[in-house]
């Protein structure tokens, strides 16, 4: 199948015709014109790469301000915990594509998720038409080799899904654990999926249980690795970002969930600055409490101006490579630009919606405008998978994790 693009406005700001073939981009402004199976009109529209969340715990959704307001080990241990220990598979199953829903309408394609029943995950990545990175959530009571194996295997068989192990941190998890997990993780060649120095408290219990900061305890152990994607990495100092950038080792800011967990502003432009590949996520909808990446950019960019007193700190287009082609770098995915050859993860803007016009800078636009309501068409791996900000499924799905979130509540 072929889909031809016309007319559509590039980040470049020139106006160009796309042709996609099968699931890539075979050609930018092919000579021979109106060759594609599916041809859309993309006058008055602009085509963005798809944007990559780099740290989801996408199910989550189904808490969305259930429990907000508390302190994130309270938040977790008192209000999270009790009520994902009542989780079944089908839960998962509807609560991710919910938040698939909400990933498509606001532009993003791409998610790296971290939870439990994996194999729901990916039937709904298969359902939604996204791209995903599914990792296996674990702990050193949870973790078990030959199960972890397995479900890497299982992942595998399934179409847009990158299968990870997603250690969750060091808090709850041990030595034996995490080296294990490196271990099987190098064996299959698969990712790993952590949380790394989210809070103060998680660096000064790590030096009260290990004596070094968490990033030199897990350098110590041989834990860091160019497949390791860290979110948050708020509380890293100097030494850590060097252990980090050496490594190859990736980071995933996510600075909605920080702010509203009160957990710090991540030192972003120092993490970026070290050479390490750095990329953006919403973090679980619990705690965000959206999965709108144009919100995360947007903040990720204004916090950095703040934080430094200098306007000039991480400026748009940075913002805006944060979460597209570092994301695919990150993930080692030939996808977060428009190039031939590149995945047809693609989106069209609106661009006579408000936050649009006038259009001076369509990257400006994007990081400090745009809102989901922008988004008119989203293509993902060569296929439509939302046209005229419809998406087939959704409001079956709306009803039934509407019922799952309330009987998952109530006592
Ligand atoms: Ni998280």
């Amino acid at each position: 199948m072929t889909i031809f693009i016309e007319n559509a406005l590039m980040p470049s700001g020139k106006k160009a015709s796309i042709l996609i073939e099968g699931n890539k981009i075979e050609a930018i402004n092919p000579k021979e014109k109106d060759k594609g199976d599916v041809v859309i009109d993309a006058k008055g529209k602009a085509v963005m790469p798809g944007l990559f969340n780099m740290h989801t715990h996408a199910a989550m959704i189904l808490l969305k301000g259930y429990a907000d307001d508390y302190e994130l080990h309270e938040w977790l241990t008192n209000h999270i915990f009790p009520v994902e220990a009542k989780l079944r598979s089908r839960d998962v199953y509807y609560g991710t594509l919910l938040a698939c829903i909400e990933m498509i309408h606001s532009g993003t394609t791409c998610f790296n998720d971290m939870y439990f029943f994996e194999e729901e995950i990916a039937r709904a990545v298969e359902k939604s038409g996204m791209r995903a990175v599914v990792s296996k959530a674990l702990s050193a009571q949870s973790y078990k080799r030959a199960e972890a194996k397995k479900a890497m295997k299982k992942l595998s068989g399934f179409e847009r899904v990158i299968p990870a192990l997603g250690p969750h941190a060091i808090y709850t998890t041990d030595e034996e654990t995490l080296c294990d997990v490196k271990e099987l993780a190098s064996e299959l060649n698969v990712l790993i999926h952590f949380h790394l120095s989210e809070t103060k408290k998680e660096v000064e219990d790590c030096l009260k249980e290990h004596g070094k900061r968490p990033a030199e305890y897990l350098a110590d152990i041989g834990f860091l690795d160019s497949k390791l994607i860290n979110a948050h990495c708020v509380w890293l100092n100097r030494k850590e970002m060097k252990l980090l950038a050496r490594s190859d080792a990736k980071v995933v800011s996510c600075p909605t969930s920080n702010l509203k967990l009160a957990s710090g502003i991540a030192p972003l432009k120092e993490i970026i600055k070290a050479g390490i590949t750095t990329t953006l996520g919403t973090d679980g909808s619990a705690s965000n409490n959206s999965l709108n990446m144009f919100e995360t950019i947007k903040l990720a960019s204004l916090l950095q101006k703040y934080k430094h007193f200098d306007a000039t700190a991480l400026p748009a287009k940075q913002a805006f490579e944060l979460a597209t082609i570092n994301a695919a770098k990150a993930l080692n995915l030939k996808a977060g630009a428009i190039k031939e050859g590149f995945l047809a993860d693609l989106c069209l803007i609106n661009l006579k919606h408000i936050t649009m016009v006038p259009n001076h800078n369509l990257i400006s636009n994007i990081v400090f405008s745009a809102e989901p309501a922008c988004i008119d068409t989203v293509i993902c791996d060569g296929k439509i998978i939302m046209e005229n900000r419809v998406i087939e499924w959704e409001e079956d799905v709306k009803e039934k994790a509407q019922r799952i979130a309330e009987e998952l509540v109530s006592a």
